[in-house]
C-alpha cells in the first residue's frame, strides 16, 4: 500500500521562485496541503533563510516532506542538512529521486531550476512523492547518518 504524502513545506530563493510557485499549484492539484515559506517574489534573496524554515518544519514533524528550489539545489540541500533529522537530497534525475526515498528515506527534495526543465522537475517531484522507503538494511544505515563522532 502506497503511503500518501499529505503535507509538504516549500521554499525557494529568487532563482527557484517561478518553479516553486508552480510546484505549489501542482501539489495542491494533488490534494496535498502546502505550507509555503517564500520567497514571495523573484527579487534577489538568500537561500539559507528558506532552507532553514522548511527544514525546521520537517524536523519538527509539522510537514512530512519539504521541497526546496534554488538555482542548483546545492545551497538549499547543504543548509537543510544542518538540521538533525533532515535528509535533504539534491536530485537531478527521476532515478535519484526514487532512490533518495527508497534507500535514504529523504524527507526534503532540493532541485535546481537552472539545471532542469519544468517538465523534468515535475517528473522528479512525482517520483519523489510516490516512492517509499524500503526499510530493512536501509533503516540501519539511515540510523547511522545522525551518528556523528567527533575526532
Ligand atoms: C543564486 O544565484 C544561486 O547561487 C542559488 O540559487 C543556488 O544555486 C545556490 O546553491
Amino acid at each position: 500500500m502506497t503511503r500518501r504524502i499529505h503535507t509538504v513545506a516549500t521554499g525557494s530563493d529568487h532563482a527557484g521562485f517561478e518553479y516553486k510557485q508552480k510546484i505549489i499549484g501542482l501539489l495542491k492539484s494533488k490534494g496535498i496541503a502546502v505550507t509555503d515559506f517564500g520567497a514571495s517574489s523573484a527579487e534577489s534573496t538568500d537561500y539559507p533563510d528558506y532552507a532553514h524554515e522548511v527544514a525546521g518544519t520537517v524536523a519538527a514533524g509539522k510537514a512530512e516532506v519539504g521541497i526546496l528550489v534554488c538555482g542548483t539545489g546545492i545551497g538549499m540541500s547543504i543548509a537543510a542538512n544542518r538540521h538533525p533529522g533532515v535528509r535533504a537530497a539534491n536530485v537531478e534525475s527521476t532515478v535519484a529521486a526514487r532512490m533518495a526515498r527508497e534507500h535514504n528515506d529523504a524527507n526534503v527534495l532540493a532541485i535546481g531550476s537552472r539545471l532542469m526543465t519544468w517538465e523534468k522537475a515535475v517528473e522528479i517531484i512525482e517520483e519523489f512523492l510516490s516512492a517509499e522507503f524500503q526499510g530493512g538494511r536501509h533503516q540501519r544505515r539511515v540510523d547511522k547518518i545522525e551518528d556523528v563522532k567527533k575526532p
